[in-house]
């Protein structure tokens, strides 16, 4: 990547405004998914090795502009600090005097994690004076928030208009597997795409469609392409009004050789009350009946289609993934992918992810990406503010 880095800089003694994306969620104090705190640590430990004082920022949920006390960050502080083995503290507001007091107060490694900065409408705003202020708390601003680098928000594109602006090592890490999907991939290239939307995913189908040799499709956007192919799939959840978008990439695969689309052949289906559930062909779905995950002859026909693969991306899950029994596919698919040798795997999205740890196949992933729809923009070929708010080297 071209950006200018925390490797390329001094740092000692140096107060960082390091804006992270830990929007992460907590049963009671109990953190349900940690993934984006671990994948911080890193650059984390490159700053405190380097004598910086570190400032940590970061949003949880869509608050609106309102202080909303379960949304508070201080259990993320608890929480990292467990991680780290060393105290972060967590400051009770994001800027003002007791900011720029506690900030200044940090000696050479020592950490303080800012209040939920979406507690400000101006940070959404994208507001230029709440930019300064924050910015007004650090001398560097460093960037590891991926997850959040598709937001134009102050904390993410303003502040280093005002003090010098870098990459951390996440962020580098994210831009370099993605982009090698989107830019020049190692042939062939698969892509797995899942999630309940055709709509939301068409802009990456018609993007890595040009590059791509294989795709397989499931999840609720399986269902979609199926009802395009004329089969009935009874109660199922499918956007209508997107079938010629759905046609559309199937005449696309039809014509060219060299691209292959692969689409459920049998689905796991359930009744209404929940309480008939099995897989059958898709040509056999009852009235009312909606599918839910895909069935076992497809994930047998996606192993055998990624197979050739050097490079997969995959973004969705395959089927209502929160709900047993209808995590089977995804989790086969998190298998698949991790059983297979010397290719690169890269992950992507929210649900995706917990997929991946859910089958505790982490280890055996090359990338899984912490943002959703962050990565989601990268791989449908677009920029990115938060990156491009940074400079180049
Ligand atoms: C995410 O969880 O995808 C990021 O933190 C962005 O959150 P947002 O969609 O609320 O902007």
């Amino acid at each position: 990547m071209n950006k200018k880095s925390i490797r390329d800089i001094e740092l000692y003694g140096k107060k960082i405004f390091l804006r992270v994306d830990y929007n992460v969620q907590f049963s009671g104090d109990r953190i349900l998914d940690d993934h984006r705190l671990r994948e911080s640590i890193p650059t984390i430990q490159y700053l405190r090795d380097k004598g910086a004082r570190i400032i940590l920022c970061s949003h949880r949920g869509r608050p609106a502009g309102q202080i909303v006390e379960e949304l508070r960050n201080d259990l993320v502080a608890k929480h990292l600090s467990s991680l780290l083995g060393t105290v972060v503290k967590a400051c009770p507001v994001s800027i003002g005097p007791q900011a720029q007091d506690d900030t200044d107060a940090l000696e050479p490694g020592e950490l303080l994690l800012l209040e939920n900065v979406r507690f400000h409408a101006e940070e959404e705003d994208n507001d230029d004076v709440f930019a300064q202020q924050l910015a007004s708390l650090a001398d560097i601003y460093v960037s590891d928030a991926f997850g959040t680098a598709h937001r134009a928000h102050a904390s993410v594109v303003g502040v280093p208009k005002y003090i010098p602006g870098v990459t951390g090592l996440l962020l580098e890490r994210e831009v370099e597997y993605l982009t090698k999907v989107t830019d020049d991939p190692q042939k062939p290239l698969g892509l797995v795409l899942g999630g309940a939307k055709v709509s939301e995913k068409l802009s990456i189908l018609s993007f890595l469609s040009d590059r791509a040799d294989v795709i397989c499709v499931g999840g609720g956007i399986a269902n979609t392409f199926l009802a395009a192919q004329g089969i009935d799939i009874g109660g199922s959840l499918a956007e209508h009004d997107r079938i010629d978008d759905a046609f559309l990439i199937m005449r696309k695969a039809a014509e060219r050789d060299d691209l292959k689309l692969v689409l459920p052949r049998d689905v796991v289906i359930s009744d209404p009350s929940g309480e008939i559930i099995e897989a059958v062909s898709v040509n056999r779905i009852p009235p009312e009946f909606r599918i839910l995950d895909i069935g076992p002859e497809t994930i047998d026909d996606f192993r055998a289609a990624l197979a050739p693969m050097s490079t997969i991306a995959w973004n969705g899950p395959m089927g209502f993934f929160e709900r047993e029994p209808f995590d089977v596919g995804s989790l086969a698919v998190a298998k698949i992918l991790a059983d297979l040798q010397n290719v690169t795997t890269v992950v992507g999205g929210g649900e995706t992810a917990a997929a991946i740890n859910r089958a505790g196949v982490l280890e055996d992933i090359s990338h899984c990406s912490t943002g959703g729809g962050a990565s989601l923009q990268l791989l449908e070929g677009r920029i990115l503010p938060g990156l491009e708010a940074l400079p180049d080297k």
